[in-house]
């Protein structure tokens, strides 16, 4: 039996965790990553505390495993956010969206990991200085707001960087990918689009199909001009804002208004043509809709298999 470190931190069972996303990782997929032995993380996204902690509790009759949140850090919300995580005893909090030193402090003392998402060395060097227990080196294949350095270049570059352990997050779906992961260097991995097909996953049915259907380039990155970039499935909406940003008359105001509510729009509403369908460049993979429980064994069980032997004993449990 191999040692994992993030299943040693985490006291999990495969270094399989499910990528927040808003309006979408709730409850009820959350605890289903868990409960399938890998790390369910519940988005915070926007929510006020009150919101979150409803979220949290559900999890909580829902699995005995532990699971974490994901701490959007430019919510208007976040420090209600940070504060219920600490009251609630969340074992583990991932952060994006921003820089977590603020609320370090309060997170460590309450004795809650913090893993950083990252999309450069840079950051990665940071947050470890920081007191973070880990980082998630995000390539930018991943669905939702992206980086700009694939996770092919990007990992190894940041295994070396760092000495905490990596997590790999982007164009992840499958146990090849799961075992490239793991010898970049990686010491588990993150998926979002694999999970957006899932049987417990609660987006709207039109947004599992349109990820099912989707081809290797059918995914757009917007928002560019704006500064925060986004990935998403090309449909009418990219296709307007692409066009609008690249319109020297538009101004930022209007992109920003054009973006508002477009996740809600597709995920809880299923208008998937007016709506922004986050989902990353590995969507051409995800052919069908498992349990989450089948996508995390399987997806191990492959790896162990890929690996071979030896090397899947020293780096997967
Ligand atoms: C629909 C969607 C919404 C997302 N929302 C968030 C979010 O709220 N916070 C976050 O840190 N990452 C978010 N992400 C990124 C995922 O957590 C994850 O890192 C990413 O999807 C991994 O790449 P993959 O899509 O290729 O698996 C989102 C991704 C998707 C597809």
């Amino acid at each position: 039996m191999g040692k994992n470190p993030i299943c040693e931190m985490l006291h999990i069972d495969y270094p399989v965790f499910q990528g927040g996303m808003a309006w979408i990782a709730d409850a009820e997929l959350a605890a289903a990553v868990s409960n399938a032995g890998g790390l369910g993380l519940i988005a915070a996204m926007n929510s006020n505390g009150e919101q979150l902690r409803e979220q949290i509790r559900r999890a909580k009759t829902l699995t005995d495993r532990p699971f974490g949140v994901n701490l959007m850090l430019m919510s208007p919300f976040i420090a209600e956010a940070v504060r219920v995580v600490c009251e609630e005893k969340i074992p583990v909090v991932t952060t994006g969206a921003g820089n977590p030193q603020q609320y370090m402090n309060d997170l460590k003392a309450a004795g809650v990991k913090v893993i950083c998402v990252v999309a450069s060395v840079t950051l990665a060097v940071m947050v470890e200085r920081m007191g973070a227990s880990a980082v998630i080196a995000e390539g930018c294949e991943s669905g939702g707001h992206v980086g700009e350095t694939t996770t092919m270049a990007l990992v190894p570059q940041v295994v070396d960087a760092v000495s905490i352990p990596v997590i790999a997050a982007g164009g992840i779906a499958d146990g090849r990918g799961m075992a490239a992961a793991l010898l970049l260097g990686a010491q588990g991995i993150q998926m979002g689009t694999r999970f957006l097909t899932a049987k417990e996953c609660n987006v709207h049915a039109n947004y599992k199909a349109k990820v099912i259907a989707a081809k290797d380039r059918d995914t757009i990155v917007t928002g560019k001009t704006l500064g925060h970039p986004v990935r998403a499935l090309k449909n009418r909406m990219t296709r307007a804002f692409a066009e609008k940003e690249h319109d020297p008359n538009t101004t930022p105001g209007e992109l920003e208004a054009m973006g508002a509510g477009a996740l809600r729009r597709a995920a809880i509403e299923g208008d998937v043509q007016n709506g922004s369908c986050m989902c990353g460049q590995i969507a051409g993979l995800v052919r069908t809709e498992d349990s989450c429980s089948d996508i995390v064994r399987g997806i191990c069980a492959d790896a162990k298999k890929l690996l071979g032997a030896g090397t899947a004993q020293a780096l997967l449990p």
